[in-house]
């Protein structure tokens, strides 16, 4: 690409929209943000307000038609996001799709290969617990160096949020994005927990699961108090709607329409094999207890994520890691506490995985690079998670037929 700056549409001027992607997007030198597109007026005019999008769009088909756009991120709903990518690389343009990707392989292959013939770039969200933030580059390396040995076993329990009361249950407000039979319910809102051992462990092999739904009912905050948030905003930086929705009333009932509750075995390429539970919990856990990191055992170390660290070693193979401490620990600091850390952190400051995903798909646009998180990665989680909810229904192991080179 010869120019230096690329033209991005945002489809969705939702949650995830304002109070990560926006804000961000409107700082950066090498983005245009050319247009904004939402079903509600109100939505669009805020972004317009408050981040300087210059065109605001009602239907999404139109923007495609007028917009001149490179690059478009589909932050809608997860129904809407086979239709919507098929629609932005048919013409041409570069895509970062919120996730999931798909909910269904079909769908997942069909975007895979579209996005293959027209060549264009492609983020496949979350970038969190990947390659791209540099600490799980560290600890791949690591891993494929020896610090564990064998594998022997691993567990991961993702939960959502464990301590903070309002925030636990189901998700506040999205009844399209969380509740709705195409969201996928808690399983493909929690793709952090495939993307997580794959990221540690390498690719999957294949995948024995228990799926349901537990909790039908649920309250959220009705949509329209989101508007109401919005229009109260007057610094970009402070349209984080998270910051308050955990505290507005529950008073719209909604009911589970997809799973709630998923305990897979996965088995690895690399031999090993574990658990993980995806679900949601309504009562607070205590500092180190409870869901929600993955622990790896092998016959040289043992790798704990948690437990106020980001992650910790401990490993006879001590010439592997650049400290110990006196009992034998490497402790990689939680991201943001680096200015507490007594050894070598591989990367300081705190990784926002909507910035990082950002900034890598314009720069991967300009420097016509591969995203690191892209269409092998995605057609791989995604299948972990479809394969689970196979297994459930036929009650057979589901063998994985995609791979991804980690
Ligand atoms: N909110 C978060 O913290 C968060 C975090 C990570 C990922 N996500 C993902 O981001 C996506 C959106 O989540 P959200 O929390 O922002 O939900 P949301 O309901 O707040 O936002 C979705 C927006 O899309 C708009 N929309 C729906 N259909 C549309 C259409 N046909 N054309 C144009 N606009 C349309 C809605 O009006 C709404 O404003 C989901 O896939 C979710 O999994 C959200």
């Amino acid at each position: 690409m010869t120019q230096d700056k690329v033209k991005v549409g945002v489809v969705g001027c939702g949650v995830v929209a304002t109070a990560y992607y926006l804000p961000y997007l409107m700082k950066m030198d090498t983005v245009d943000l050319v247009a904004v597109c939402d079903l509600y007026r109100t939505r669009t005019e805020a972004c317009a307000r408050l981040f300087g999008a210059k065109e605001q769009y009602l239907d999404y088909y139109e923007m495609l038609d007028k917009a001149d756009l490179d690059a478009i991120f589909i932050l809608t709903a997860p129904g809407t996001h086979v239709p919507f990518t098929l629609a932005a690389v048919e013409k041409g343009k570069h895509v970062l799709i919120q996730k999931p990707m798909a909910t269904h392989m079909d769908d997942a292959r069909t975007i895979a290969a579209a996005i293959r013939r027209a060549g264009v770039k492609a983020i496949i969200e979350p970038s969190s617990n990947t390659l791209l933030d540099p600490d799980y580059a560290y600890l791949r390396e690591l891993v494929k160096a020896g610090v564990l040995g064998d594998i022997l076993w691993f567990s991961l329990a993702w939960t959502g949020p464990t301590t903070y009361g309002p925030a636990l249950g189901g998700n506040p407000y999205g009844q399209a994005a969380f509740y709705d039979k195409d969201s996928g319910g808690f399983l493909f809102d929690l793709p952090y927990a495939p993307t997580q051992i794959v990221s540690v462990l390498g690719a999957c092999k294949s995948v024995f699961a228990q799926a349901g739904i537990k909790v039908t009912d649920h309250r959220i905050v009705p949509e329209e108090k989101y508007d109401e948030f919005l229009a109260g905003v007057t610094d970009p930086d402070k349209a984080n709607y998270w910051d308050v929705v955990v505290d507005l009333p529950r008073t719209k009932a909604v009911k589970m329409q997809a799973v709630d509750q998923v305990y897979s075995m996965y088995e690895m390429v690399d031999g090993s094999a574990g658990t993980c539970h995806v679900g949601r919990i309504y009562h607070p856990v205590l500092p180190g207890t409870g869901g929600g990191n993955l622990q790896i055992f092998g016959t040289e170390g043992n790798l704990l994520f948690g437990a106020g660290h980001m992650a910790s070693i401990i490993s006879t193979r001590k010439d592997l890691l650049p400290y110990v401490d006196a009992a034998g620990w490497y402790h990689i600091p939680s991201r943001g506490d680096a200015s507490k850390a007594k050894w070598p952190q591989p990367t300081p400051g705190a990784f926002n995985y909507y910035h990082q995903s950002s900034q890598h798909l314009i720069d991967c646009i300009l420097e016509d690079r591969t995203p690191i998180v892209g269409v092998d990665w995605g057609l791989h989680i995604t299948e972990m998670m479809v394969g689970a909810l196979e297994s459930s229904r036929t009650g057979q192991r589901y063998d994985m037929t995609t791979t991804v080179d980690v």
